[in-house]
């Protein structure tokens, strides 16, 4: 009998930044796709507020509530053995004060079974991430390119190009891995402050188009499996196009449908227990 999966924790991404074994991430949001990529060994399932984007079919990831990750990151990980998941932290849930981000980001842990959560920014946030990390919420931190910014920032461009951003950026990271931060994600940077951030920190850094010398790379799982059509990120890489799969898959099977050939009769005698069973 195969062993069952030992469940990746925190200290296991540490222990992978101190072995150079890079880590691999990747968004998720149901059930699903939880229990197909923990087939395939992913090592962290984000359940990133870009399913504001690719699930809700919203245009930026604003609009996304504390209820709405939650009820994801319970589905996700009903459907996880073995990765490590984490849950974002939507606009508002931890900007307003203290103690609601400490009671919200508790709601993910305690009713959605996160084993961490993510918010981003530096300077701003580093009393919220120090005072979580107090009351045994592991944060990954996020930089670079803040989404929920988006507004401020006019837009998803890259950050820190300038050496001012990008020695601001740096002194944020370093501030983050002292206030607890288990990891930070570097979103849209130029790769060598991506390196530097990586050598300077004992912490793991995740990547995305921030270069390949971090020690990890998260891609929106919509994104790297073509099922995203909407507004792919120049930097994200596909690995399949489940897109057209599907819609091929949905073609066959209206055709089938309307040519009388889907069910078949044969399945539906009344025969004992026919049709009573699901594969
Ligand atoms: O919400 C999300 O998917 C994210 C990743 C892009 C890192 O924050």
């Amino acid at each position: 009998m195969a062993e069952a999966a030992r469940q990746i924790r925190v200290r296991d991404l540490k222990e992978k930044k101190r072995r150079g074994e890079k880590i691999a991430m990747l968004t998720v949001y149901d059930a699903t796709m939880a229990r197909l990529l923990d087939r395939a060994g992913i090592d962290v399932f984000l359940v990133g507020d870009s399913l504001g984007m690719v699930i809700q079919g919203h245009e930026t990831t604003l609009p996304v509530t504390l209820e709405a990750i939650l009820h994801h990151t319970e589905a996700v990980t009903r459907g996880t053995k073995r990765a490590l998941v984490v849950a974002d932290m939507p606009f508002l849930s931890y900007q307003v004060t203290v103690p609601e981000a400490i009671r919200n980001a508790g709601r993910l842990i305690q009713q959605g079974r996160a084993a961490a959560v993510k918010l981003e920014g530096g300077r701003p946030v580093l009393e919220v991430v120090e005072r979580l990390v107090d009351a045994g919420i592991p944060v990954m931190g996020h930089l670079g390119l803040l989404p929920q910014h988006v507004h401020e920032l006019s837009g998803y461009r890259m950050q820190a190009r300038e050496p001012r951003e990008a020695e601001r950026l740096i002194e944020d990271a370093r501030m983050l891995e002292t206030a607890g931060a288990f990891s930070l994600v570097l979103e849209s940077i130029p790769a060598d402050v991506a390196k530097t951030v990586t050598e300077e920190l004992s912490i793991p850094t995740i990547g995305i188009g921030a270069g390949p010398h971090c020690d990890g790379q998260v891609l929106v799982s919509y994104d790297a499996f073509g099922l995203n059509v909407e507004s792919v990120p120049p930097f994200a890489k596909q690995y399949a196009d489940l897109g057209e799969l599907m819609v091929a898959a949905a073609r066959a099977y209206a055709e089938d449908v309307r040519q009388g050939r889907f069910p078949a009769l044969e399945r539906h005698l009344s025969t004992p227990a026919a049709g009573d069973t699901r594969k």
